[in-house]
């Protein structure tokens, strides 16, 4: 192998070791944070282990980034079966999930991401074959047709959606466990930025993973990610160490604040309390008026916005609290609208 070669496959390694799927914690004991819900899988695939069943359907909801699709690896690992993964808007035709239906194999995992997203004749395929184990396909047409009924090894459905909300109930009601995943606390991400910075052989002060995690959303993905980026501050700017100094330049160049709050976050709240007087707004009025689109600010955007307690939602829409107005700060803010609003 010439140097140049050499210097790619070192590259191309060093991507690969990079990538988010080798910060995916394997197994439930390497999983920081959820207690509830690993406490709970933990239980549940040592059952089936000893009944030497497959593990029962389970559906793991809540915002992006905080470890549905890593949890349904884990399971797979721990239950000692293969995982097929695929998702709702892939699967256009019912044909498509029947023809992947018939490849598993006994105990094998099905895991469809997004699962809200499936179309309707997608997902009547899916009720049969998850309360029964078996496909009814109609053959020929008109008054000759006839369904037929074929069996299905017994596999385990993994469904991971963002919108819990968007499940049709039949759907839902085939679920035997149904767990959210919820926002990380800080020390929680603490632990995984160090982890994370562990295997990327970044070094980190103790108080710079403290304040990446307090600006991450509660959210892994943005942890990590946030941690990468710093990295690359630390070794243009610092010493190739991440110390707290490096980290708040860094996350002030790119333009986090200490709540975590981003751009889109910022803008969201103060278009609702300058051009709506503090709400109530309907999301699709908000959506227009910052430009996003709907399933963004509802996805991404609200969830975090409504835990921290900056924004409320009423059945006239969207609120912001007192709480956002303290943040960009009474003062200023009255100064700029040179009047003493009423916004509550
Ligand atoms: N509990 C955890 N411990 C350590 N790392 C985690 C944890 N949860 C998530 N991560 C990291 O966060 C990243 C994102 O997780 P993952 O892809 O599982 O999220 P997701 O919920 O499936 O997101 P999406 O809804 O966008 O598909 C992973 O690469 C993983 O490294
Ligand atoms: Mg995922």
């Amino acid at each position: 192998m010439n140097k140049k070669e050499d210097l790619i496959d070192q590259d191309l390694k060093q991507e690969s070791v990079e990538s988010e799927a080798n910060l995916r914690p394997q197994k439930l004991i390497h999983f920081i944070g959820q207690k509830n819900v690993k406490d709970n899988l933990s239980v549940y695939i040592q059952a089936a282990l000893k009944r030497n069943e497959p593990i029962d359907h389970i559906l793991l909801y809540g915002p992006p980034g905080l470890g549905k699709t890593t949890l349904a690896n884990i399971i797979a690992r721990e239950m000692g079966v293969n995982i097929k993964m695929t998702s709702g808007p892939v699967i256009e035709r019912a044909g498509d999930l029947a023809a992947i239906l018939t490849n598993l194999k006994e105990k094998n995992i099905l895991f469809i991401d997004e699962i809200h997203r499936l179309n309707r004749s997608v997902e009547e395929i899916l009720y049969p074959a998850l309360e029964d184990f078996a496909l009814d396909i109609l053959i020929g047409k008109g008054p000759s047709a006839r369904s037929i009924r074929i069996d299905l090894p017994k596999f385990t459905l993994i469904g991971a959606t963002t919108r819990t909300g968007l499940i049709t109930s039949p759907l839902r009601s085939r679920f035997g466990v149904i767990s959210r995943v919820g926002y990380y606390k800080d020390e929680e991400l603490q632990k995984i930025i160090i982890r994370s910075a562990a295997i990327l052989k970044i070094k980190i002060e103790e108080n710079a993973s403290k304040e990446i995690a307090m600006r991450s959303r509660g959210t892994p993905r943005i942890a990590n990610r946030l941690l990468k980026r710093i990295r690359d501050y630390a070794q243009i700017e610092g010493e190739g160490v991440i110390s707290k100094d490096i980290a708040i330049f860094a996350l002030k160049n790119m333009g986090i604040d200490n709540q975590g709050l981003c751009e889109i976050d910022k803008r969201l709240l103060l278009t609702i309390l300058d051009k709506f007087k503090g709400g109530p707004v309907g999301l699709g009025t908000l959506a227009a008026s910052i430009n996003e689109d709907k399933e963004t600010i509802c996805d991404v955007h609200e969830p975090y916005l409504l835990q921290k307690g900056f924004l409320s939602r009423t059945s006239q829409g969207r609120k912001t609290t007192e709480m956002a107005y303290n943040y960009f700060n009474q003062n200023q803010y009255q100064q700029r609208n040179g009047k003493n609003s009423s916004l509550f």
